[in-house]
């Protein structure tokens, strides 16, 4: 006898989830769209043909397209072609590679480096090569999706704690009885506020716990030197044995690398399957990746700079009345709380000329959709005057 399904035959089961699962977004406000950019990333992005002030990328010194590092990738695929046709472990491994873990390294004062394809990458990768079943991962809420990926992937016990609460994450430690790996962002993505990293490098050398830092928004603008979030509360590889930062930000490449102990890199070259299966970065961008490091010493003023900006921005958007967050870094989110204004909010900037993106749930927690401000040193204070009369225009038009 043949089998009879127990649903119409004509209607496939994913392709009714698909279906059913892209109308669900649209009709919450939560549907996802690209910009097409035809132009380098900058302060300024043209898409179809119309130029547009860019205020959403997380390009915060401006070096995305910065002639000296775009020289350097060129000379780059001059030296070692354009793919790097491999793994590391098999012969993808090169010569720009090793000398940027190496530079890496020095820059962030820890024994040694490891380079990833991205920093989602790296997150998952590390978390799950670090853990094992019967270890307890502890995250701030508001941690990034790749560190929760990770932690769930990892196999071990995942706690949440809430946001920057040092008071709950003790709690949560002090029912942990095996190994506990506490996990923060450095800078928070979507909020721009830092973890207080110098109480939790307390508290979990109390605990005897380990602290993970993702430092992705933090490495290249926070700290005197720019080594980020870690620099700026003084810490060392004592304090936070695991760093992850990313090169495809702050440092307008690609990429991501974990910086530790000896033992912890080469423990995670070994075994952190999103390192060990997959083809190595182009060479290329690590020969750019090293120079955008040495831009961040010699063109220092950036740091500075977009600061500057960030204050010119919050001074004004304060007279405006608009609802700021009390951050002083590049990422500035104004928060709107419903889904759909913030969206129609973003529209209304864009048919101004000016792009902020709109950022929704699951990004976000339910109810606190913002619009997603960042600024740029490449960004001039013009611009930024711009951005503020184009807010000044469409915020209560919107309301
Ligand atoms: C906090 C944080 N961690 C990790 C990542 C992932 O980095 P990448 O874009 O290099 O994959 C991002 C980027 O979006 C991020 O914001």
């Amino acid at each position: 006898m043949p089998h009879t399904p127990d649903v119409c035959p004509s209607v496939n089961v994913f392709e009714h989830r698909l279906a059913a699962g892209l109308e669900g977004r649209r009709a919450a406000s939560l549907y996802r769209q690209r910009l097409t950019l035809d132009s380098p990333q900058g302060p300024v992005v043209r898409l179809k043909g119309r130029d547009f002030l860019n205020f959403c990328s997380n390009d915060y010194l401006g070096l995305a397209s910065h002639p000296q590092l775009m020289a350097s990738m060129r000379a780059g695929v001059e030296r070692y072609g354009v793919g790097s046709g491999a793994s590391h472990l098999v012969c993808g491994h090169s010569t720009a590679h090793r000398e940027l873990e190496e530079a890496l390294a020095d820059f962030t004062g820890r024994p040694r480096a490891l380079l990833f394809g991205s920093g989602f990458a790296a997150n998952t990768g590390t978390l799950s090569a670090l853990l094992q079943r019967g270890d307890t991962v502890l995250q701030d809420r508001l941690n990034h999706a790749s560190l929760l990926d990770g932690g769930l992937h990892s196999g071990a016990r995942l706690q949440r704690f809430a946001h920057n609460d040092l008071a709950a994450l003790e709690r949560k430690l002090e029912q942990v009885p095996a190994a506990a790996l506490v996990v923060v962002d450095g800078v928070f993505s979507m909020d721009g506020d830092v973890a207080p990293l110098a109480a939790l490098a307390q508290l979990t050398r109390q605990r005897q716990a380990w602290l993970m830092v993702d430092d992705a928004h933090g490495f290249g603008v926070l700290g005197k030197r720019g080594i980020g979030s870690t620099e700026a509360a003084g810490l060392g590889v004592g304090d936070v044995p695991v760093l992850m930062a990313t090169l495809g930000k702050a440092l307008g490449t690609a990429g991501a690398f974990v910086a530790g102990s000896e033992d912890l890199i080469e423990f995670l070259l070994q075994e952190a399957r999103n390192y060990v299966y997959s083809t190595a970065m182009p060479s290329a961008v690590a020969v750019a990746g090293k120079t955008a490091l040495q831009l961040l010493h010699s063109e220092s003023w950036r740091r500075s700079y977009v600061l500057e900006l960030v204050a010119r921005f919050r001074r004004g958007a304060g007279q405006l009345g608009l609802p700021l967050l009390d951050v002083g870094g590049p990422i500035q989110p104004l928060l709107v709380g419903d889904a759909g204004r913030a969206l129609a909010l973003s529209q209304n900037l864009k048919r101004r000329g000016v792009l902020a993106g709109a950022i929704r749930p699951p990004t976000v927690p339910a109810n606190t959709s913002r619009l997603r401000i960042t600024f740029s040193a490449a960004h001039s204070e013009s611009q930024v005057d711009a951005l503020l009369a184009a807010l000044e225009a469409c915020w209560s038009t919107d309301v």
